[in-house]
């Protein structure tokens, strides 16, 4: 039974299968309509979410699955005191797979081992998304044709951005990627991706602070949300939550087939202006997210359509 904790448990080929499958979603939706007939999808929502939870559900819906769960702590037993071990072990009566995100790091990982049926991390504190990550690289792949090759920018919170930390593993395993590290000294990415995933491998990288002098030699720009919730003092939160503002003036410098990625929710770090230039991808990121859930539901499934 296979689960999906981390991002490197897949492989780049199974990767690139979850892709090749999305893409024949896009294309023949009508083929899988009826793919996961029977099937019941549970999300088990510690901490809030829109895109991560409302995909997954509607990605097994569009398989012609079912869905329970709940969107918050506060209305599960885990508010009168109960444990992610036994929560997991009674979900797995009533389920087929798991979609969970907890503000505890390796929350889902403790309950993969206790399920009883495949568990997919859906984000667990400021530690890894790896769902993000799928839909980030069809995002990628549909937009630039391939995921080798190209300068990546990763711009804000990248100490506590979880989606920056499962991206990075997944693409430093794709030749010619470098990556700029654009943060405020206080928020840089953690010293352990940079040691453990990327000196290893001898992949070429930079920490700046500067976004306007990183700007023209990004292939894709990955803007972030500084991540109050993860905060211990509010007023560094303050001090530090408009560190970057993409406009379209600092635009002007960019390559013209720029992509533009933010996993969303954005606050400031995105004006709506950008919305409109043809490089912003955000939204079409969202949309993506759905897919590559589909896909992904299936694999664990071992659901052959
Ligand atoms: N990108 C993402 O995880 O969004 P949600 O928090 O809305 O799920």
């Amino acid at each position: 039974m296979r689960n999906l904790i981390d991002i490197m448990e897949l492989s780049v080929e199974e990767l690139q299968q979850l892709i090749d499958c999305a893409m024949d979603i896009i294309a023949n939706p009508a083929k899988y309509a009826e793919a996961c007939h029977g099937k019941k999808l549970a999300t088990l929502f510690f901490e809030p979410s829109t895109r991560t939870r409302l995909s997954f559900e509607a990605a097994m819906y569009e398989l012609g699955g079912n869905v329970l769960g709940f969107s918050e702590a506060q209305s599960s037993s885990a508010s009168k005191g109960e444990s992610v071990s036994d929560t997991v072990r009674v979900v797995g009566c009533y389920a087929d797979i798991i979609a969970m995100r907890h503000p505890k790091e390796g929350a889902p990982l403790v309950a993969s081992r206790k399920a009883g049926i495949p568990v997919i991390n859906a984000g667990d504190g400021g530690h890894n998304h790896p769902t993000q990550t799928l839909a980030d690289l069809l995002t990628i792949y549909r937009e630039k044709g391939r995921l080798t090759d190209m300068t990546v920018g990763l711009c804000g919170d990248l100490k506590f951005g979880r989606t920056v930390h499962s991206l990075v593993s997944a693409m430093s395993r794709y030749t010619g990627v470098k990556f700029v590290m654009i943060s405020p000294e206080e928020l840089r990415i953690p010293q352990y991706i940079l040691t453990d995933v990327l000196d290893p491998k001898g992949i070429e990288y930079e920490e700046v602070t500067s976004l306007e002098d990183a700007m023209p030699r990004l292939d894709i720009l990955y803007m972030t949300r500084v991540q109050r919730e993860r905060f211990f003092n509010e007023a560094d939160y303050v001090r530090l939550k408009d560190s970057y503002i993409l406009t379209p003036e600092k635009l002007r410098t960019a390559k013209d087939d720029l992509c533009i990625l933010h996993p969303l929710p954005r606050v400031n770090e995105i004006s709506v202006a950008v919305d409109e230039d043809p490089r912003a991808c955000y939204f079409k990121q969202a949309l993506n997210g759905k897919y590559m859930r589909m896909a992904l539901i299936l694999k664990l499934l071992e659901v052959n359509v």
